[in-house]
């Protein structure tokens, strides 16, 4: 359990790296079962999911070594095809092997994904599209068995744009006789870079960034490099950081074109915004306003993992923010937590209205999950006094070193692993569950 212990109230100055995405690195680390050579990978956030990642590649037995932000994965000489339950409800990526075991194996048995839970995440989709290209496939309860089976090109319409679904349906139809069309495809920048990736290593995919694309058979080629892009929803998170604590700082290193409905939420705020190539300097006076109307919406639309982080910088914002999430039925987790710490808001189904309070005030709080925890964080440096957010390891799934970009930005807050202290006070023991 991790305890972050953070005082409210300090502005943040300075310069800060985006990480690299980690939403991008875990299918291109799945993608890496078809390459036939070493594929390179550099930029590579250090994060919980990308270790569950390469947990799983390992166990599949390929080779993975990590020297800093450089990994290097050599697949050559899997032995298996069957990725544990332990491994697989580490995260929800751990799905995306599903496409990329029948692509490589032409069979895969696997279980049910974990994750965030943001609501009911079914997926019918990802099986769907599988099955369209040939796949058998058997649920048992929750193990998923595809049996080996000759995959072909087909026409895929995704009724629904699911991230993971195009992940999987692009990965499985690599190794697809014939040519596949995905109707309906997700278009977010994670798409795009995993069709970098298989274009690198010898796939013909085109279209993403469309909803249509197109996969036209794989010839692999040997030894691979990449470089992970930034990570768009890490960048939005200092961006909403500084605008609700008030301060100016500059992000370099990420691609603000990726993040600009966030960037225009902020702008209407009051936020002043200069993006440039890839840096974004913000400045805020801290005292805001409200944000208008703000739904989230597959991309381009307002991503859906900016909402908690966006809804903690307006906590203090003049009038009423209204947020309507359109994606999960669940991820407005963090709101009884942001009450605690003085916050106003009204839940109605999937609307939440935020009405701005003149001040917050510290509290212990929980992280409920990985952006419902970066929200809380966020909560708590804007708020006077000490918050102390228990943390049972959602942040470090998705974030890398958030805590001493903050620090290095100004912020007073320091990480403490329960136990190390014993004399940690934590208030309201009884309600944190
Ligand atoms: N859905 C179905 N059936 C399916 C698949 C999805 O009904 O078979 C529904 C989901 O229940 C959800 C919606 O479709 O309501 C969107 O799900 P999607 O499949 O697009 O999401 P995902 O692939 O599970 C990825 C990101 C999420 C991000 C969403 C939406 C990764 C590893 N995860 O999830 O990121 O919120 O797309 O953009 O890429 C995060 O990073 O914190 C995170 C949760």
């Amino acid at each position: 359990m991790d305890i972050w212990r953070i005082r409210g109230g300090r502005r943040l100055e300075g310069e800060c790296a985006a990480q690299g995405s980690k939403n991008a690195s875990l299918p291109i680390l799945a993608a890496c079962l078809l390459c036939p050579g070493t594929v390179e990978l550099s930029r590579v956030p250090c994060l919980r999911d990308v270790d569950a990642a390469l947990a799983i590649l390992r166990h599949l037995g390929c080779r993975a070594e990590q020297a800093g932000d450089r990994i290097y994965i050599d697949a050559s000489g899997i032995t298996s095809c069957e990725i544990p339950h332990e491994l697989m409800v580490q995260m929800r990526s751990s799905v995306i092997f599903m496409g990329a075991l029948l692509a490589r194996c032409g069979q895969a048995r696997l279980s049910l994904p974990g994750g965030c839970q943001l609501g009911k995440r079914p997926i019918d989709l990802h099986l769907a599209a599988l099955r369209k290209l040939g796949a058998v496939i058997e649920e048992d309860g929750g193990e998923i068995r595809c049996a080996p089976s000759v995959l072909r090109g087909a026409e895929i319409l995704l009724p629904f744009p699911s991230v993971g679904a195009t992940e999987n349906a692009m990965l499985a139809a690599c190794a697809a006789r014939g040519e596949t069309l995905i109707r309906g495809a997700a278009r977010e920048p994670e798409i795009q870079a995993l069709q970098g990736a298989l274009r690198a290593m010898g796939a013909d995919v085109r279209g993403a960034g469309t909803d249509t694309l197109r996969i036209s058979g794989f010839r692999g080629r040997g030894c691979v490099r990449l470089r992970i892009p930034p990570d768009r929803i890490a960048a939005a998170t200092l961006a909403c950081a500084c605008a609700g604590t008030g301060g100016k700082i500059c992000i370099r290193d990420c691609d603000p074109g990726q993040f600009s409905t966030v960037l225009y939420f902020l702008n209407q705020a009051g936020c002043d915004i200069i993006t440039k190539h890839d840096r974004v300097t913000l400045s805020s006076e801290g005292a805001l306003r409200a944000a208008g109307q703000i739904a989230t919406a597959p991309y381009p639309g307002f991503p859906t993992d900016a909402q908690p982080v966006l809804m903690a910088a307006l906590l203090r914002a003049e009038g009423e923010s209204v947020f309507t999430e359109n994606i999960f039925e669940n991820r407005y987790r963090q709101v009884p937590e942001l009450r605690r710490l003085g916050a106003d808001i009204l839940l109605k189904g999937r609307e939440a209205r935020v009405r701005g309070v003149r001040r917050l005030h510290g509290a212990a709080v929980n992280a409920t999950d990985l952006r419902g925890g970066a929200s809380m964080i966020l909560a708590g440096l804007c708020a006077e006094g000490e918050t102390l957010v228990r943390d049972s390891g959602h942040v470090a799934r998705g974030y890398e070193d958030l805590d001493g970009c903050l620090r290095s930005l100004g912020a007073e807050l320091t990480i403490q692993r329960e136990g190390e202290n014993h004399g940690l006070y934590i208030q309201k023991p009884q309600a944190l569950g």
